[in-house]
């Protein structure tokens, strides 16, 4: 029986940073708006020339270092991002090849804001059957390249990053699974009847453009606090564990009240939820992996301790993971 840890993760934000003043310049919009319906009040946004890979690279490379493990013991990259630098290769191969790697797999998964937590779901899966040792997870994205800069009710809620973790295969304590260190497990779910509430109005097979990101913000408002709580209560019972046995709860950050909801909802102490939401936006794929590396580099995160990850994004798909830090 095995099981995976999470021996490392790091993040990477691009340099620039863009304040809510600046973007009411471009849009008839404020930071008093901005902060009072999102929580966020800046974001950062990758350079010209500044890819998604070159940031997942950047962000790999700060969890191998902090894993202490070296590329030659990875044997699989998993690499989550709906804003890819090409339609093909996929993403992770560019990150793949950066990295001097030569052996193994990589490769992408695509579940746009859930993205980090399906590449987490995928790559446990792989370490628990026994087929990879140990992998690198990573969520990149540069969402500012999809974002229509004259919408108003989008372009002020994204911005860029990626976060990384190494995954590495331990064997599983089966005489009391809830308090070894490593996931404990992970829970996916979809609804494709929702995908025309959040989505990008273009693609290679229809229109052969990238397009823009568009969302009903309300709708996907509603479902995101109903959806998160259900699969976190799924979550949490599965592993005979109630909310209050949750040291960190480290949520997908697209929107603080959507933090405060779900908290609230699952009856969680708010000072348990890591919130980067202000200084980072909504970073897609990257967001649960850089909330993580936030906490840790911060000292809050501490060996032992017990964290829900959770995400809910475009499709729509949704889903969590239990961790023993
Ligand atoms: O990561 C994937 C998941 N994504 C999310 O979870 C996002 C979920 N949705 C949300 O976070 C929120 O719905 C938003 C932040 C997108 C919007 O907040 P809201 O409280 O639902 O506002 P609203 O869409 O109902 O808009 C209220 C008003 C509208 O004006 P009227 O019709 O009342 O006159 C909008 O036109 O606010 C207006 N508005 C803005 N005003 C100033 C929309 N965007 C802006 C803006 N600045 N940037």
């Amino acid at each position: 029986m095995y099981r995976s840890q999470i021996v490392g993760c790091g993040a990477y934000l691009p340099q620039r940073v863009v304040e809510n003043t600046e973007l009411s310049d471009l849009v008839d919009t404020s930071d008093e708006w901005i902060v009072e319906r999102t929580g966020i009040r800046r974001r950062h946004i990758a350079a010209a020339g500044e890819t998604t890979c070159d940031l997942a690279h950047a962000a790999a490379l700060k969890a191998l270092r902090r894993a202490d493990v070296s590329i030659d013991e990875i044997d699989m990259i998993v690499l989550a991002t709906a804003t890819p630098d090409q339609t093909f290769p996929a993403a992770a191969t560019t990150v793949q090849a950066r990295l001097g790697m030569k052996h193994g797999s990589a490769f992408d998964v695509h579940a746009v804001c859930s993205g980090f937590i399906y590449a987490l779901s995928v790559t446990d899966n792989f370490i628990r059957s026994g087929q990879v040792r140990s992998a690198l997870v990573i969520g990149a994205e540069t969402f500012s390249r999809i974002l229509d800069w004259q919408d108003r009710s989008t372009c002020v809620l994204f911005g860029d990053g990626a976060g990384a973790v190494v995954l590495r295969q331990a064997t599983a304590n089966s005489k009391d699974p809830a308090s070894a260190r490593g996931i404990l497990s992970t829970h996916l779910r979809s609804d494709g009847r929702y995908n025309c509430h959040l989505y990008v109005d273009g693609g290679p097979s229809s229109t052969q453009s990238t397009g823009y990101l568009r969302m009903a913000g309300r709708e996907v408002f509603k479902h995101a606090v109903t959806n998160l709580a259900a699969i976190v209560r799924e979550a949490l019972e599965a592993n005979n564990l109630s909310a209050d046995a949750v040291d960190w709860f480290v949520p997908h950050q697209a929107n603080q009240r959507i933090l405060d909801a779900t908290a609230k909802k699952l009856k969680l102490d708010p000072a348990r939820v890591i919130s980067t939401v202000a200084d980072h936006a909504n970073t897609s794929a990257a967001s649960v992996p850089l909330a993580l590396a936030t906490a840790v580099d911060d000292g809050r995160i501490q060996p032992g301790q017990l964290l829900v990850l959770e995400a809910m994004g475009g499709g729509f798909t949704w889903g969590a993971s239990v961790v023993r830090w």
